[in-house]
């Protein structure tokens, strides 16, 4: 039988690789290795998921040095020499072997004004917005973000200055700006356009190569700034 020679992280900030073989299957997936070696091998690895088909963005982690969606991730396309090594998502602190505390890159989605405010009530009609609409387009290209937190992990400017909202809580932003609905707009650019908002990217586009469903988080933090520009010559901010 064919075995995978799979490193797992154990511990919190401090830990080790801990190694493990794990039968080779068809179609097997990075979860399904990390599954097996906790249902099989040892029952306290601690990780997280939920829905395995790419919807709850739960499964993430670094394979073999990249963040990856682990549930859609097959081995075939990442292990190297018959090995895989598995560690927690990057740039956020690790809670217990393979998961990581999501708070600090939620919290940015906050700051970012990433919550849609209507301004209608129940009692009036709904607001239509045709599909073909400029805004509506631009924030349907952005609008399935699943949160799995690995553009985050993937970007330079969160690891050189800790405290910048990151790719996924901008593109967040991106499409409620984009929404006519939403009555934030206002306070919404102001909180993306510090020293650690939009202007910080340097447009190296970590996020939109890694991104499992294919958005472009950097064509939304370019919007941002044209948006931002726009609203600062009309006065608005
Ligand atoms: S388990 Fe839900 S996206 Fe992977």
């Amino acid at each position: 039988m064919e075995v995978l020679r799979v490193k797992v992280w154990r511990g919190a900030e401090q830990g080790a690789f801990q190694s493990f073989e794990v039968p080779r299957q068809a179609s097997q997936t990075v979860l399904d290795v990390i599954t097996h070696i906790q249902r099989h091998l040892d029952a306290s690895l601690a990780y997280r998921f939920a829905c395995r088909v790419g919807m709850c963005g739960s499964c993430a982690m670094t394979v073999n040095g990249v963040a990856r969606w682990t549930c859609r991730t097959h081995v075939d396309t990442v292990v190297k020499d018959g090995a895989l090594e598995v560690a927690p998502l990057g740039q956020l602190p690790v809670i217990r072997d393979l998961v990581t505390d999501m708070a600090p890159f939620f919290d940015k989605w906050a700051r970012a004004r990433g919550r849609f405010r209507g301004t209608r009530s129940r009692h009036d009609e709904f607001a239509r917005i045709a599909p073909q609409d400029a805004d509506r387009r631009q924030a349907d290209a952005g609008i399935e973000c699943i949160g799995c937190g690995v553009c985050y992990a993937s970007c330079d400017l969160v690891a050189w200055n800790p405290d910048y909202l990151g790719p996924a809580a901008l593109n967040r932003a991106w499409t409620l700006v984009c929404d006519a609905r939403d009555g934030a707009q206002a306070e919404r650019l102001s909180a993306v356009g510090g020293d650690a908002g939009c202007h910080a990217c340097h447009t190296q586009m970590g996020c939109s190569e890694r991104c499992p469903k294919k958005i472009s988080p950097t064509a939304g933090i370019a919007g941002l700034k044209r948006a931002l520009a726009r609203a600062v010559l009309k006065g608005a901010l």
